[in-house]
């Protein structure tokens, strides 16, 4: 970032760039000429805080990152990972089976596993330990092996085929148990099917989770081998460790190093999103993601959705010095859209160190958080209207609800309901955009809205399978391009694994009240350890 030609310039830029109203009143038509579409998705920036220039510039600083050629690199499968020197080839997931190249037929190979215990599980073949057919899924896995299926699972349970609409599918992810507990309080063991999720098969959240549930499914079946063949799937990159674990090869389904945890969900990590939908959905999921790839392949950069999404993100960050970033979909089928972008985007790009291992002197990953925009309508837009921080956000919005005859929402009342969201949606980044100006009022000083927060709205037409899968890819891909330009690797995580040791390390001490090794604690750990030895013991 720091050797490219056009950062002087849009650092003078930035220094005099005018208020959101003014730019709106020197540009007629602004509206129409910032807005681009890709992949079905339309993108309006047209309330960025950007002028024609600093759009010609930020291009420009896309191209001198070199980021042509490191995304050739990236839809090549080359080891674009350079600190774990691997692929981070999930465009390779999504790729149609006719169109896959030798090397990625392995991925239609597990596809078609997946879709064969889909076929058996959603049909009835496959049986409980007592011979019932499976009424509840339940998939263990945390961050990337959870965040991905959660979020489409829930944001498209809508276009649930037939054969899948009896089938419940849930999700445990926390490491204390009380999301599994509150589960098998009222599941039945005899129908009941666990997919343990977990690239490494190592995660000790989800590994602890797997060891509960095996030992409830062990107090009503005695007959372990049944037990294990009947009740749990395993899916992850590790296939020796599945196999120690105790699980069968045919319940394995396996995919590869390559594929990084956060951008798994296309892949048979994917189960549960293909168990709750149905094969078919999973596979337009595919397709729309697919599309979102070609697009962000073959558009030129400045007409490319997920590259527009970057650049303009670090416009906001490295010139404007706008560090906090809201996802606000207008939806209620997305709501947990922002904890996935929260872990794609800042488990990816919160680093400090370049790719050469130098510390940097710029700015990285804002801080992004998010909720269903009109809930966070009654939480947090204070803060964004009247409060001292710039933040930037994300508008995201389906123009139709679903409309497959005989649905609910086909009801005039939920019809009304989503003519109003949308209309509370143009609101606001109407509001954050131009203050008060934009409804002319004449108030007293705390009733002001300065405006000029910058915003994008992305507009689908529908939320269905195929444009969800184009949404993720574009993020996917906006985060690529950042760390591009930012010259960070975003394919690894070092800065989780300490604090994976360090919990390992503490847990015996826990144990131990007294133990001389407390003393290598420092003050604070020590003093709230014992704390919580004293309340534990009384
Ligand atoms: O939190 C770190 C992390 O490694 C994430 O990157 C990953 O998605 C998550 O843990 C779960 O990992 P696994 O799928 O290996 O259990």
């Amino acid at each position: 970032m720091k050797t490219c030609q056009a950062l002087p310039a849009l650092q003078q830029c930035a220094a005099s760039i005018p208020h959101l109203r003014d730019l709106f009143q020197g540009q007629p038509g602004r509206g129409q000429a910032l807005q681009l579409q890709g992949a079905g998705i339309t993108l309006d920036y047209s309330k960025q805080r950007v002028s024609t220039e600093v759009l010609e510039l930020l291009v420009q600083l896309a191209q001198q990152s070199g980021l042509e050629a490191e995304r050739e690199r990236l839809f090549a499968g080359e080891a674009v990972n350079r600190t774990e020197k691997r692929a981070a080839w999930h465009t390779a997931l999504r790729v149609p089976a006719n169109r896959q190249s030798p090397s990625q037929a392995c991925v239609e190979e597990q596809l078609q596993r997946m879709s064969r215990l889909v076929d058996r599980i959603q049909s009835g073949v496959w049986r409980g330990f007592s011979g019932k057919r499976i009424t509840d899924v339940v998939n263990l896995g945390v961050g990337g092996s959870d965040l991905g299926p959660l979020m489409v699972t829930h944001g498209l349970r809508e276009y649930a085929n037939a054969a899948a609409q009896g089938l419940r599918v849930h999700f445990a992810s926390t490491i204390d148990g009380s999301q599994l507990f509150d589960l098998l309080d009222h599941l039945n063991p005899e129908t009941s099917l666990f997919i343990i999720s977990s690239k490494s098969f190592s995660t000790i959240d989800t590994l602890s989770n797997a060891d509960t549930v095996r030992s409830w499914l062990s107090s009503h079946c005695e007959d372990e081998a049944l037990m294990l063949r009947c009740h749990f799937i395993g899916v992850s990159a590790a296939r020796d460790r599945m196999t120690v674990w105790g699980l069968p090869q045919d319940n394995q389904l396996h995919f590869w190093d390559w594929v990084g945890g956060r951008f798994s969900l296309w892949s048979v990590i994917g189960l549960p999103i293909a168990l709750a939908l149905g094969m078919s959905a999973f596979r337009q999921l595919l397709s729309g993601a697919h599309a979102m790839d070609e697009h962000f392949r073959t558009a030129p950069l400045s007409q490319n959705l997920p590259v527009m999404l970057a650049l303009l993100g670090v416009w906001n960050v490295n010139f404007l010095d706008i560090r906090a970033h809201a996802i606000l979909p207008y939806d209620g089928r997305l709501k947990y859209f922002p904890s996935y972008l929260e872990q794609l985007e800042m488990e990816s790009n919160g680093k400090s160190v370049d790719q050469q291992g130098r510390a940097l002197d710029y700015s990285t990953c804002p801080v992004l958080w998010g909720e269903i925009g009109a809930n966070a309508q009654h939480a947090f837009y204070q803060l964004l209207h009247q409060g001292t921080q710039s933040v930037a956000s994300d508008f995201i919005l389906a123009a139709c609800r679903y409309d497959a005859p005989g649905h609910y929402a086909h009801q005039e009342p939920l019809r009304a309901q989503h003519q109003l969201n949308i209309a509370n949606c143009l609101a606001q980044s109407r509001v954050l955009a131009f203050g008060d100006a934009a409804v002319e009022s004449e108030n007293s000083p705390w009733q002001r809205y300065p405006g000029n927060q910058p915003s994008s709205t992305l507009l689908l037409k529908r939320l269905d399978p195929v444009s969800l899968g184009a949404l993720i890819a574009a993020y996917e891909h906006k985060v690529f391009v950042q760390a591009v330009i930012w010259n960070i690797n975003p394919f690894d995580q070092w800065g989780v694994e300490l604090g994976k040791q360090v919990a390992l390390q503490l847990q015996p001490l826990l144990r131990q009240p007294g133990s001389s090794a407390m003393h290598e604690l420092d003050d604070s750990t020590r003093t709230l350890a014992l704390r919580i030895q004293q309340q534990q013991a009384c």
